[in-house]
């Protein structure tokens, strides 16, 4: 019965959002037969996923839709907003994402039969007309955590974000069940930036109108937020991550996301060879680009600590001195690139992830019950923070107080985020395994955190529970529809 079920998800093509919908695909298409709905780029840089998928006889295929980039004034073939490198172009870019409403429709009628549901991210809220127009159920996928959504949500309502005098004033998150203290640089909400009025407007009504709304976050993260929230907003919701967590074989994960620009099995191997918990593993994501200066920094501070790492760094990034690479090479790994994240995570001999605690790294770390260090660098990063070192406990925060977006206008604040010597103390907390040290405490809050989220995807878990509840709730709304289209 639900094996006849067509679910159509539409994620947003940025490369944090793709991932996490094709994780979902992924688990959706054990149980219905599921359309992605992409881009002929962003179609290329998953294939692997799909093959994969097809050699599981998974029901898994994509929608390539030609994205209409260049008459929005983008350069040919940038299809996904971490290939956008000019400010100037990220609105550009979601007028061009927008118009895929007109494309979207037309597939979706072109089909023998309409899909039973729409399941776009929470960013992609253009699909709603299009629902709207087929009498197509809608239910919106949150790449982000509950606790940031909530509390955006509670700012706004509030009347916050109007209130304060500038983007630093301090102010609490009312109606919170944590004490939550923020200013609009570190809770900046969604669609935000100037000129992006209309795409919140219509975030919010799709929200607001969709039929239920799924969360990448198991119950035990952050379900009493979601719970908040669902009754905020008068919606059911399900909690089905980690989305990431479900794929356990090697080469699901190593094969996640871009070409890596180092062999997994390099890397295993270099792993293989430390202790375990020794090694501090450091990604600021995909999007994230420290300044030269916060480089030299990090950089000192990593040479000074001692310590083994594996440094991800983006192609572009300046700040290193010509010989670092050299004097670390003994207990060092530089990735220049895209890392396979997942496949060093899950290594027992990593001991620390300093990160800047984007939702998608967060759940690719929690199921290792590896600690983390928060570098929150912009979005929901700071709240992130909060759930991870406040509520979780298993976090420790790095110490920077400006997102990146501000730091450079913010005048006379430094350049520097965060000094080298703070930097090796947290460090150094991090890493410490001593019985009875907060570190200590911190890894095993970690190891707690990460059995519960598995048990949460395991049959008969607080995921897999709402996963089935959700599937039970599209195919009663297929079902209504039927009748309705009868009588
Ligand atoms: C903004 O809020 C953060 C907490 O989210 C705080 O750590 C920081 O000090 C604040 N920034 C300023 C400049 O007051
Ligand atoms: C998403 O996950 C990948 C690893 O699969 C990670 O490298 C990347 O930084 C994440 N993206 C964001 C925006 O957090």
């Amino acid at each position: 019965m639900a094996a006849e079920l067509h679910l159509v998800l539409v994620p947003l093509l940025a490369q944090g959002h793709v991932l996490p919908m094709l994780d979902l695909a992924r688990l959706l298409a054990g149980h219905a037969r599921v359309t992605v709905v992409l881009t002929p780029v962003n179609a290329a840089r998953n294939k692997a996923l799909l093959e994969h998928a097809a050699r599981a006889g998974l029901a898994l295929d994509f929608a390539e839709l030609p994205f209409p980039g260049p008459s929005h004034g983008l350069p040919e073939g940038t299809e996904n907003l971490d290939m956008v490198l000019d400010p100037s172009l990220i609105v550009p870019f979601y007028d061009a994402l927008w118009q895929l409403a007109e494309p979207l429709e037309a597939y979706l009628r072109s089909l023998p039969r309409l899909p039973d549901c729409l399941i776009p991210d929470s960013m992609s809220p253009w699909t709603l007309p299009v629902a709207r127009r087929l009498g197509v159920p809608h239910l919106v996928f949150h790449g982000f955590s509950a606790f940031s959504i909530l509390a955006v949500h509670n700012l706004e309502k509030h009347g916050i974000y109007e209130r304060a005098v500038d983007d630093y004033e301090m102010f609490e998150v009312p109606d919170f069940p944590v004490r939550t203290v923020v200013n609009r640089s570190t809770a900046p909400g969604l669609y935000l930036g100037p000129g992006m009025d209309r795409f919140r407007r219509d975030m919010l009504e799709a929200e607001a109108s969709a039929e239920g709304m799924l969360f990448n976050t198991c119950r035990a993260m952050d379900g009493e937020f979601m719970e908040r929230y669902a009754a905020e907003r008068g919606h059911k919701m399900w909690a089905l991550g980690p989305l990431c967590a479900y794929k356990s074989d090697a080469g699901a994960m190593a094969g996640r996301g871009n070409r890596a620009a180092m062999d997994a099995e390099q890397i295993v191997s270099w792993l293989d060879a430390r202790p375990p918990a020794t090694v501090l593993y450091i990604n600021f994501g995909s999007v994230a680009r420290l300044l030269p200066p916060q480089v030299a920094e990090l950089a000192a501070a990593l040479e000074a600590s001692g310590r083994a790492f594996i440094w991800v760094l983006l192609k572009e990034t300046s700040g290193l001195d010509a010989e670092f690479e050299a004097r670390v090479k003994d207990r060092a790994l530089l990735i220049r690139g895209w890392a396979p994240q997942m496949t060093i995570l899950s290594h027992p001999s990593v001991g620390g992830f300093l990160n800047h605690a984007g939702w998608n790294s967060t759940l690719e770390v929690v199921p290792y019950g590896v600690p983390m260090m928060t570098w929150p660098q912009f979005a929901d990063n700071f709240l992130n923070e909060a759930l991870l070192v406040d509520v979780l406990g298993t976090g420790i925060r790095s110490g920077v107080k400006v997102p990146l977006t501000h730091v450079v206008q913010m005048d006379p604040m430094p350049v520097v985020q965060v000094g080298r010597e703070s930097i090796a103390s947290k460090v150094a907390e991090l890493m410490d395994e001593e019985e009875g040290s907060t570190g200590a405490a911190r890894r095993a809050k970690a190891k707690e955190l990460a059995a519960k989220v598995r048990a949460a995807i395991a049959e008969g878990g607080s995921s897999d529970t709402d996963l089935k509840d959700m599937l039970g709730y599209i195919a009663e709304l297929a079902k209504k529809k039927k009748v309705g289209d009868q009588n």
